[in-house]
């Protein structure tokens, strides 16, 4: 890993580690696998080459929309992270902010949790919904389901009226329109590649009291990618993204806490395959918008 950095990260997330740098971050996206938030012991080479590249590819394509990035060619950060390989390709300076304690979900299809408390209770995100749905099916328009960020253990679910009155109805707006915003013109984009993007979630944070987006973007480890070719409703369809490990753990006895189980490594090689050819899908769309 790190062959010239002498000093370790400030910050080792489930799959970033985090260097400080003054007023910036460099978030190096490493190849370590989570789900459930318990982060696997084996390594997926290469996977986070192209979460970062993706993450890249989308803040590039929605730059109108502030954001935290101020360089991703790593030969021109500070000295001595401009010399250290392990960056190239796979990091991105940017700026430190107050981070925004909320996950910013949005759900076009009904999938996951979303679909297992709709089974159950006839609510999705603490409001009542018509019967009839099934799963993954589309939701008559893309809905705003936000989660408090926990330091320790599982992001809890909360509804826009405990959001609203945690951060006041400015905020709130800003946030919520923004992420439907940011999720209906990624679905729309790659549609043109027979790719349906299910759910997503977004960070934000505060920038000098400015509203500004933060983290990963539209990642396959933040969103559920769906080919349209595959996708019925009623069935949970094949997806390009961390569904994969998901969908195999459901396979298995284990509680969702940790230690993680072992990953074959046919589904490392899958999760690997599915993240390469969702790269590729999603680089060329844009890059013909
Ligand atoms: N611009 C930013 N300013 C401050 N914090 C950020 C910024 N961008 C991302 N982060 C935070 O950096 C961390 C990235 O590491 P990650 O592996 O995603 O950690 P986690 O296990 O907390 O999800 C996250 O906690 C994320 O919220
Ligand atoms: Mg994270």
């Amino acid at each position: 890993m790190y062959q010239v950095l002498k000093s370790k990260p400030n910050y080792i997330g489930k799959v970033r580690d985090v260097f400080e740098i003054e007023e910036n971050l460099i978030l190096v996206s490493t190849d370590r696998i989570s789900a459930f938030d318990v982060v696997f012991s084996e390594v997926i080479q290469g996977k986070g080459l192209v979460l970062n590249q993706v993450s890249l590819a989308w803040f590039e394509f929605f730059k109108d929309i502030p954001n935290h990035i101020i360089e991703s060619d790593s030969t021109k950060y500070p000295e001595p992270y401009n010399k250290e390989p392990w960056l190239k390709d796979r990091s991105v300076l940017v700026k430190k902010c107050k981070r925004i304690d909320y996950e910013c979900v949005v759900r076009g299809y009904l999938s996951g949790s979303a679909y297992k408390e709709y089974a159950k209770t006839g609510q999705i995100a603490f409001k009542n919904y018509p019967s009839g749905f099934k799963e993954s099916s589309k939701l008559p328009e893309p809905i705003f389901t936000p989660a408090r960020k926990n330091d320790s253990g599982h992001d809890e679910n909360i509804s826009e009226d405990t959001l609203r009155s945690e951060i006041g109805n400015e905020l709130f707006t800003q946030l919520k329109q923004t992420s439907i915003h940011l999720y209906s013109e990624a679905s729309r984009v790659i549609e043109s590649e027979g790719l349906i993007l299910c759910d997503t979630k977004f960070e934000f944070g505060l920038d000098d009291g400015k509203l500004i987006l933060i983290d990963e973007l539209l990642t396959p480890d933040s969103s559920r990618y769906w080919e349209k070719e595959t996708y019925r409703e009623g069935s949970s369809p094949p997806s390009l993204d961390k569904q994969i490990l998901r969908n195999y753990l459901e396979t298995l006895t284990w509680d969702k806490n940790p230690p993680a189980p072992s990953l074959p490594q046919n589904i490392q090689d899958e999760i690997l395959e599915k993240y390469k050819i969702l790269e590729k899908r999603i680089t060329k769309c844009i890059s013909q918008k």
